[in-house]
């Protein structure tokens, strides 16, 4: 990632302005620098605003400017984020062609892997609705941070751009990854969340000493002052009994997995080379429910691959009703170069269908992910509090340990783990009152 740089434009609110920090941060974190201006940036994100027309106005013309310059220069990367990339959804992709990524606000963790996985050029909408979890404070002084402990990744997905770009997997060394958890807790963070293309196979080529990634979340659990570990994207066919046990096992390592899935076909995975079919994914899905039965299942789908058959999309939404995703990130296939399935003439799938499906699919992610967030009402559950909420000034956000969005009524501080008792929920948040203010600002 080294030698890529980027540059933000934030429009609109205060809200937006945070989310911009956090961006920042986290971009810091995979070593990007800031571009003076847009016309020199690797990577143009605009942070977009609905309220007034003048921020339309603006935005159109800093879209006109970004697309001229990914013109001049192809490997420029767009994306857009905020309030407007959230009340289009998809449709940004059908109006804009040349944006590669619309994020709404609270994805700017999933910004973070859609950036290492480089599946940049693949058209990706992240479910939108979270809230996006920065500290009005300062930057140095998050509650919530990311380590890149890998690059590269020896899979060799057929899609997938990354084995070409970034080789084969480096591990960052064990210790390495233990002192930094330590310096990130130094300076106010208490949750973590660790990023990779492939992190579960964390380790293997370490040496003298292999090490392995449940070891790896053992060390950091270990670590004084961190009260949530997080990690993402592991592949499905290194989820193990030994990573699953660590939900069980160790205090810090949240009710969550993300588990990319990409399609419900056995036919298209393994077209796709994804090294696992329906069952095997299924039955990975169940050997994690029984361990943790409230688990929250997040994953990614990518839809219109070449040969993907009305068939073929109908068991990927068949899966997700199976699976019962708590949120799912959903792509439009894009052939990208030096890459297996950019060779495939056959069967590939028009823009129109691919968009239909994948409006049909978001429909019911949508529906599941209700669902799934209605267990939540009545109960008590630990937050990590952000800042204000966005939508209302009166009441404060945060996340909890499944990674819900949370809005709440009460008194609490960036920083602080407080206990909020749901009242009521929407497929991407939730919504009740503080009963407990269980742990001190840091
Ligand atoms: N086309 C569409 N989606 C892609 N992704 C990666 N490469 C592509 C591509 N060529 C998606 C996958 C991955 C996520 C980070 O990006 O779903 O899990
Ligand atoms: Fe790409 Fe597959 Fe590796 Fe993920 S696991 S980075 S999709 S090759």
């Amino acid at each position: 990632m080294a030698g890529l740089s980027y540059h933000l434009t934030t429009f609109g609110c205060q809200m937006n302005e945070h989310d911009s920090e956090r961006i920042d941060g986290l971009l810091e974190s995979l070593g990007y620098s800031q571009a003076a201006a847009p016309s020199e940036a690797d990577l143009i994100l605009l942070n977009t605003c609905s309220i007034r027309e003048s921020a339309d106005r603006r935005l159109a013309t800093q879209l006109g400017n970004a697309k001229r310059f990914k013109a001049a220069r192809p490997g420029v990367v767009i994306g857009v984020g905020g309030c407007w990339a959230q009340s289009l959804k998809d449709e940004v992709f059908e109006r804009y062609p040349f944006v590669d990524v619309a994020f709404g606000p609270g994805q700017v963790d999933r910004l973070g892997e859609f950036l290492l996985a480089d599946s940049i050029g693949a058209q990706g909408y992240f479910e939108f609705g979270g809230f996006t979890a920065d500290l009005p404070m300062r930057a140095q002084q998050r509650a919530q941070a990311w380590m890149q402990i890998s690059v590269g990744c020896n899979q060799k997905c057929s899609y997938c751009i990354v084995p070409s770009t970034r080789g084969l997997e480096v591990s960052r060394p064990f210790s390495d990854l233990v002192a930094e958890a330590e310096h990130l807790v130094d300076r106010g963070a208490r949750e973590i969340t660790l990023l990779g293309q492939n992190v579960n196979s964390y380790g293997r080529d370490l040496r003298p000493e292999r090490r392995s990634f449940s070891e790896l979340l053992a060390a950091i659990d270990g670590v004084e002052g961190v009260d949530r570990l997080r990690y993402t994207s592991p592949h499905p066919q290194d989820m193990r009994a030994d990573v699953v046990a660590a939900h069980v096992e160790l205090e810090s390592v949240c009710e969550h997995i993300h588990l990319p899935l990409q399609s419900g076909s056995s036919k298209i995975l393994k077209a796709m080379r994804r090294t696992y079919d329906r069952d095997r994914y299924l039955s990975r899905v169940a050997m994690i429910r029984e361990a943790i039965p409230d688990i929250s299942l997040t994953t990614d789908i990518i839809v219109g691959f070449p040969g993907e058959t009305e068939a073929d999309f109908e068991q990927t939404l068949s899966l997700v009703e199976e699976a019962q995703f708590d949120a799912a990130y959903t792509f439009i296939y894009s052939s990208r170069r030096d890459t297996e399935a950019a060779l495939i003439t056959d069967g590939v799938v028009p823009a129109e269908q691919a968009s239909e499906r994948i409006g049909r699919l978001i429909e019911l992610v949508q529906r599941g992910a209700l669902k799934r967030a209605e267990r939540f009402v009545g109960r008590s559950v630990e937050v990590l509090v952000e800042g204000p909420s966005r939508t209302d000034p009166e009441r404060i956000r945060g996340r909890t340990r499944h990674n819900k969005a949370v809005n709440f009524v009460g008194i609490a501080e960036p920083g602080e783990l407080v206990t909020v008792e749901i009242e009521s929920a929407t497929s991407t948040s939730l919504s009740g009152r503080v009963t407990l203010v269980s742990s001190a600002l840091r």
